[in-house]
């Protein structure tokens, strides 16, 4: 496996795979990288011929309270599983390639409409910064094809959205999400939990399971759901943000009887860490 770190050394990669008429498949990341990403390198080897990967914490969709200094940072240990995943070349840029004028003066990418709520209104401006990388990533990658991960759903919707909506010749791959055994969705946040957190985090999976089961038997008492779920969550000593039923396409709320396609969303936090999953439920 490559790495590059600079934009020209990119570029000379990409356009050699171009010129040999190659499907380049792009995985965007943060790093720190744990099964759930190597997951996403496996499906991109399956959709192309090669497969670019990048790793860079974006200091545009943290906010001023969040945890950007202190996101972990493990570039060997990453390169060593990208290698390990198929991935072909790594892309590991410093902020300057990716924000030559700064990450305040630059151009910024906005997603309207599915960014109001849910994360986007708990965390404001988070998806401008995601969709601002992401679009840059594109323009410098040019993937055919690119992997994201359904543990973040609304982040998949926004990237859906921008790709459509700027004209992006990019097919969007939604990869499933990896769990530990224990049924907790992997993230690089687990690693703050301590073993107690770590058994009460159990409930979010637990919440997802139940609020499913009872949607498929009454989907007319969604919001009554939503309600018992995050009393369940407090009752397990975790502190919801959320615990919603949407309709899988947009995020808005489910139309009885019209939105079969659903989703269940939770956001809870332990102590000092934030933890997102996720269930899609058909009714
Ligand atoms: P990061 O949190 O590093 O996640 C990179 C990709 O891995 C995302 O598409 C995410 O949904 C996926 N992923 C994370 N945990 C997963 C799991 N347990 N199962 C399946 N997929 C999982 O998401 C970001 O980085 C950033 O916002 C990024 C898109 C790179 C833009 O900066």
């Amino acid at each position: 496996m490559k790495i590059v770190r600079s934009n020209p050394d990119l570029y000379a990669v990409v356009d050699g795979w171009l010129r040999d008429g190659k499907r380049i498949a792009l995985v965007p990341t943060m790093g720190n990288l744990h099964a759930g990403h190597h997951s996403l390198v496996a499906l991109a080897r399956e959709r192309a011929d090669a497969v670019v990967a990048s790793v860079f914490v974006n200091p545009t969709q943290f906010g001023p309270n969040e945890d950007f200094s202190r996101y972990p940072r493990t570039p060997e240990a990453d390169a060593e599983g990208l290698a390990a995943s198929g991935c072909d070349l790594l892309y590991l840029p410093a902020v300057e390639a990716l924000y030559p004028y700064g990450a305040e003066q630059g151009v910024r990418v906005s997603v309207p409409a599915v960014t109001d709520t849910l994360e986007g209104a708990i965390r404001p401006g988070h998806f401008d910064g995601v969709a601002t990388v992401v679009a840059k990533l594109f323009n410098l990658v040019r993937p055919h094809v690119a992997v994201f991960g359904q543990k973040d759903y609304q982040q998949l919707l926004v990237i859906r959205r921008l790709v459509r909506d700027m004209g992006y010749p990019i097919e969007i791959v939604a990869a499933p999400i990896v769990r530990e055994a224990s049924g907790l969705a992997m993230s690089s946040r687990n690693q703050y939990l301590d073993d107690g957190q770590r058994v009460r985090a159990g409930a979010i999976r637990e919440t997802l399971e139940w609020m499913a089961g009872r949607l498929r038997t009454s989907p007319e008492a969604w919001a009554d759901i939503e309600a018992r779920a995050a009393a369940r969550l407090r009752d397990a000593g975790l502190v919801p943000d959320y615990a919603v039923v949407r309709r899988a396409e947009d995020l808005a709320d489910p139309q009885v009887g019209r939105d079969h396609e659903l989703v269940v969303l939770v956001a809870a936090r332990l102590g000092s860490t934030r933890l997102i999953d996720n269930l899609r439920v058909e009714v």
